[in-house]
């Protein structure tokens, strides 16, 4: 298993989960990169606990049994290892460099992607399987990740032509969250091989370690297919989101709500019921890339022209959707911010994920702070938040909440929510501004916070009282 990160650890503790006839079915190896991190991951293993955080409890109990009791679960950091397996999964990230406000300069660092390719060749022994579940470019299976491998064969001093190596793709699905390890194997995958053989072992890998009864495998014709499945689905996503922004904005300058509008409407089954529900916008790491790496694969990989104005728009648009916060406090309380005291409840992109990569309250604090705010955050899972070493965590709600000026209610979190109406009457100042990004307390705060002077402004309501539109 090559990568220890959020999916890998997932995906490897499936592997070493699973039995037939009371026995487990694999040895698993996690190998990690000779680095810092790399090495606190495969520590981490080693000591029986899940490299990366994940809010399921199961995780971490069958890392801990197969770590500890049954001995079938460990980590390396050398790549020989690789000579020992049957199949190798790679689970590593491969990243999508740009600046913000633009989807022209993209770029895609593969040479990682190829040069682990290039280390498997050579060290895998002939017959192994190589299976990869990270997120690709279309055609990075056919024109990067096989010509590697055959490389790497061939600096091993054997013929790939003789020994053709097995390579497929089959992306991961994982939902992050309290589901997270079933989610890895109670859901359908797909799957493609580089040519017949590839795809057969693929079928036979998959139909040991996903429940194939309930969730059937989908065969693509052939890898670039697969690939593309992954993107396509990912940015129908972040396309689906970024398609209700438009309509918050009319719905908060109507007087209307469009929460209760888009319940109405998705009665509608079949049709209408994914329709989203307005919010703060879209993080984590897939859906704010996934979209770009089919332009840049198409682009760079196969020669195309791809103009693809619906995807390049939908990841602009869902990053600026935060920003509209920076509008709201600006009305309220003049062009500079400077001084003022915000407060972000919420700082992953889910609620019940620790993960801080990418999230709107990070573009959010960042912008925040750009306008000389001081930004403080709580979140129930985090405790560090490298991504804006700015921003004072805070340990408690109630914390974050005193003397600020501007509260966001940043996660659709009920939990969260419920202590942010407790602490809300005494925390922020006279005169505060409370956005709710997710409709969470507004029809219970609002009136209250009025009578405080306090205003509140809510994603995709115009109706709120106590909203300046309403005021
Ligand atoms: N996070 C999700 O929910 C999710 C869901 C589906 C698919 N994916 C895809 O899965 C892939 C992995 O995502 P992630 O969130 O686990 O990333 P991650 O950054 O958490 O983990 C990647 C790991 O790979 C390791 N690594 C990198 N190069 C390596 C090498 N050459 N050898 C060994 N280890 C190496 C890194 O050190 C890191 O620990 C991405 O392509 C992502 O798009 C992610």
């Amino acid at each position: 298993m090559l990568g220890l990160g959020f999916v890998g650890t997932a995906t490897a503790a499936n592997l070493a989960r699973c039995r037939k006839k009371g026995r487990a079915l694999y040895f698993v190896i996690g190998l990690e990169r000779d680095d810092a991190a790399g090495a606190a991951k495969a520590r981490a293993l080693e000591k029986g606990r899940p490299p990366a955080f994940a809010n399921d409890p199961s995780l971490a109990e069958v890392v801990r049994r197969a770590s500890l009791e049954q001995g079938n679960l460990c980590a390396s950091l050398d790549p020989r290892v690789i000579g020992l397996a049957d199949i190798v999964v790679t689970c590593i990230n491969l990243d999508l460099v740009r600046e913000p406000g633009q989807t022209e300069k993209l770029d895609v660092p593969l040479e990682g992607y190829a040069s682990a390719m290039r280390t498997i060749g050579a060290q895998a022994r002939a017959g192994t399987l190589v299976c990869v579940e990270s997120t690709l470019p279309v055609g990075a299976c056919d024109r990067v990740l096989y010509p590697a491998l055959c490389e790497g064969v061939r600096a091993a001093g054997r013929d790939p032509e003789k020994e053709r190596p097995l390579l497929a793709y089959c992306y991961e699905r994982v939902m992050p969250g309290p589901g997270y390890l079933d989610s890895v194997n109670h859901f359908h995958r797909t799957y493609a091989g580089i040519d017949e053989a590839s795809s057969d072992a693929a079928l036979s890998f998959l139909s040991q370690i996903v429940d194939t009864k309930n969730f059937p495998l989908f065969r693509h014709k052939n890898t670039r297919a697969a690939e593309m499945g992954k993107l396509l689905e990912n940015a129908y996503r972040a396309t689906n989101i970024a398609f209700i922004d438009e309509w918050s904005r009319l719905a908060e300058q109507a007087g209307v709500d469009l929460f209760d509008i888009v319940r109405s409407i998705r009665v509608r089954k079949g049709t209408h019921d994914n329709m989203m529900l307005p919010g703060l916008g879209v993080g984590g790491y897939c859906l704010t890339k996934d979209a770009l790496l089919a332009v840049w694969g198409a682009e760079r990989l196969l020669g195309l022209d791809a103009p693809m104005p619906f995807s390049r728009a939908a990841i602009l648009i869902n990053e600026r959707m935060p920003l509209r916060v920076l509008d709201m406090a600006r009305e309220r309380f003049g062009e500079s911010l400077a001084g003022r005291r915000c407060a972000l409840i919420g700082v992953t992109y889910r609620p019940d994920v620790a993960d801080t990569r990418s999230s709107p309250s990070e573009t959010l604090a960042h912008a925040l702070i750009r306008a000389g705010a001081t930004v403080v955050a709580w979140d129930p899972l985090v405790s560090e938040w490298p991504e804006a070493p700015h921003v004072k965590l805070c340990k408690s709600a109630k914390a974050a909440l005193t003397g600020a000026d501007l509260v966001v209610l940043c996660l659709p979190d009920r939990k969260a929510a419920e202590k942010v109406l407790a602490a809300l009457p005494r925390g922020p100042r006279e005169g505060a501004l409370v956005v709710d990004a997710w409709n969470m307390i507004a029809d219970r705060a609002a009136c209250e916070l009025d009578e405080r002077g306090i205003g509140t402004r809510v994603y995709g309501r115009g109706d709120v009282y106590g909203s300046d539109e309403s005021d």
